[in-house]
């Protein structure tokens, strides 16, 4: 059974299938409205979320399947001690597909060995995010030049699963961008970065790299992966991008952010055309969509 647990279950013609279904959904909606119908997503979030669930649930209805829904440990037999392994087996009696938000690293792939149905991972602890970097992927207009990450680049999942993806593009300089605290963890840079000989820099200076970046990709501090409510508090506002910083900043910046957004990015933004962040919320139910339809379509056979 065809799972999606790390950005990387997708190879790159995948990629470009998901992107041009997308594509061809944005294009033409009617097309899709049934392609679903009797079809059931069973969406388990675990850990708060408003755009990802809603982003699933918007995207089957689209399709024109139905949504069943546990949101919270303490609304589901999780409250009573179940694990993950026998959520997964009761959920796949019911549905045809799961997308699963999880506290914990490598709930969804715990997820994905028990159930009979598809999972998509929704986001699994600081890990990986996979679903997100199909936003991503979509809003990102070209795959070369400075890729600026910026803010929590240890705990956010977003950045593990983007610098995955885009590492199997060449023409990328990446410029990681963050306190000495939350630094990209040395596993993802191996296991990317340095694997693929990509060039990058680590900084703690945003602006003095501001200029070089084609692709700005900023993030929230992950507050609920502290430890330490100090440690959060010294380090949440780090980086806060106003229209005066963007003064040095290319014209055609894409400035980007998976959201929720606290302070990273200031609202006076908005309207600039560089903003790209709420694009970004719409392309990730269109790249849902496509992904539940091959899901479901692979599944089938
Ligand atoms: C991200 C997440 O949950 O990791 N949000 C999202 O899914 N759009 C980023 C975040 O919470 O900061």
């Amino acid at each position: 059974m065809r799972s999606v647990i790390d950005i990387l279950d997708l190879s790159v013609e995948e990629l470009d299938e998901l992107l041009a279904v997308a594509q061809d959904i944005i294009d033409n909606p009617v097309k899709y409205q049934n392609a679903c119908a009797h079809k059931k997503l069973a969406t388990l979030f675990f850990e708060p979320s408003t755009r990802t669930r809603l982003s699933f649930e918007a995207a089957m209805y689209e399709l024109g399947g139905n949504v069943l829904s546990v949101t919270g440990g303490n609304t589901s037999s999780v409250a009573k001690g179940e694990s993950v392994a026998d959520t997964a087996k009761t959920v796949s009696c019911y549905a045809d597909i799961i997308a699963m938000r999880h506290p914990k690293e490598g709930a969804a792939l715990v997820a994905a060995n028990n159930a009979s149905i598809p999972v998509i991972n929704a986001g699994d602890g600081g890990h990986c995010h996979p679903t997100q970097t199909l936003a991503d992927l979509l809003t990102i207009k070209r795959e070369k030049g400075g890729f600026g990450l910026c803010g929590d680049l240890k705990f956010g999942r977003t950045v593990h699963s983007l610098i995955n993806a885009m590492s199997r593009y060449r023409d990328i300089r990446f410029i990681l961008v963050s306190p000495e605290e939350l630094k990209l963890p040395s596993y993802v840079k191996n296991e990317t970065l340095k694997k693929y000989g990509l060039p990058y820099v680590q900084t703690t200076d945003l602006l003095e790299y501001l200029p070089e970046m084609d692709v700005l990709y900023m993030t929230r501090v992950q507050r609920e992966r502290f430890f330490n409510e100090e440690d959060y508090l010294r380090l949440k506002d780090t980086y806060v991008l106003t229209p005066d910083k963007l003064k040095t900043a290319k014209t055609d910046l894409c400035i980007m952010h998976p959201l929720p957004r606290v302070n990273e990015i200031s609202v006076a933004i908005d309207h600039d055309p560089r903003a790209c962040y709420f694009k970004q919320v719409l392309n990730g139910k269109y790249m849902r969509m496509a992904l539940i339809l091959k899901l479901l379509k692979e599944a089938a056979v």
